[in-house]
């Protein structure tokens, strides 16, 4: 448990989650405690299984912590809400609708809710933002994998929630487009500074968007350590072959490879 908890941002206070029951009960997630400050870029890399999808939907509020609480700018979480947006691996944007339409749809949901100009004018800042204008009125199926993602990005940025939340979103595209995908991101957030909780598998692309790199241990996933990424300033793909870059990343993945990733009983 932490001693302060701080207004603003997020603040993860000692959640546990266990699955199943009697004999086969698994804890998932012992104890994890972490803050993302206001504003903050906050990567979780773990092991495969080490419960990362399961701790962001604790955030998300689709799931029920059995212990610890999660705090969003002070309030408590009690289920899904419009202050947490989600961007998930598989492109969650509505097939029927063009693009334009999936970025204006968000903002509809939201309890404060923008009149349709405005909800217009905020469509077209992100279309410009994710180099989507010309592709405005086109139908998802015409688009690439990228592309789709650059709608969700948008659709989510546009919503304006209090956090963001990424459960791997770049993993299912080709390495080539992961790139430009995390270059447009953290263009994307720098002109639109947003609270971002972003999980993936990749130490790398951790690295080179995230401000701090909360590293998970095998189940039952513990914080292993939280690693501030040291450079502030432009990242550019150049960065990834920087000596300090390597450094960090292997540090981080020997992290990784040194928890224990064979099952333990709960
Ligand atoms: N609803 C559920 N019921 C039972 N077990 C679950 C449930 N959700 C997740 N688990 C288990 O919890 C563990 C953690 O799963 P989770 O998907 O959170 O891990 P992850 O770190 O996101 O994995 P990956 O790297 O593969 O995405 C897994 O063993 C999974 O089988
Ligand atoms: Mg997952």
């Amino acid at each position: 448990m932490m001693g302060t908890i701080s207004g603003g941002g997020l603040v993860v206070d000692g959640i546990s989650k266990r699955f199943g029951r009697g004999e086969s009960v698994v804890t998932v997630l012992d104890d994890i405690a972490f803050q993302v400050a206001e504003g903050e870029f906050v990567a979780v890399v773990g092991p495969s299984g080490s419960g990362k999808t399961t701790l962001l939907n604790t955030v998300a509020g689709f799931v029920d912590p059995d212990e610890g609480r999660i705090l969003v700018n002070g309030a408590p979480v009690a289920g899904p809400g419009p202050s947490r947006c989600v961007v998930f691996q598989e492109y969650a944007i509505f097939p029927w609708l063009t693009v334009r339409r999936n970025i204006e749809f968000g903002m509809r949901l939201r309890a404060r809710r923008r009149p349709a100009d405005e909800r217009r004018e905020v469509a077209d800042r992100y279309l410009e933002l994710m180099g989507l204008t010309a592709f405005a009125d086109a139908l998802p199926k015409t688009l690439s994998g990228g592309m789709r993602q650059r709608v969700a990005l948008a659709r989510a940025y546009a919503v304006d929630p209090e956090i963001l939340l990424m459960d791997e979103p770049f993993a299912a595209l080709d390495a080539q487009t992961r790139e430009t995908m995390q270059e447009a991101l953290l263009e994307i957030n720098q002109k639109e500074r947003r609270t971002v909780v972003f999980v993936t598998h990749q130490v790398e692309e951790a690295i080179f968007l995230a401000d701090r790199i909360v590293v998970m241990s095998a189940r039952p996933s513990r914080v292993q350590d939280v690693v501030t990424v040291p450079w502030s300033g432009e990242r550019t793909h150049a960065l990834k072959t920087s000596t300090e870059f390597i450094a960090l990343r292997r540090e981080i993945e020997s992290m990784l490879r040194s928890t224990d990733s064979t099952p333990r009983v709960a």
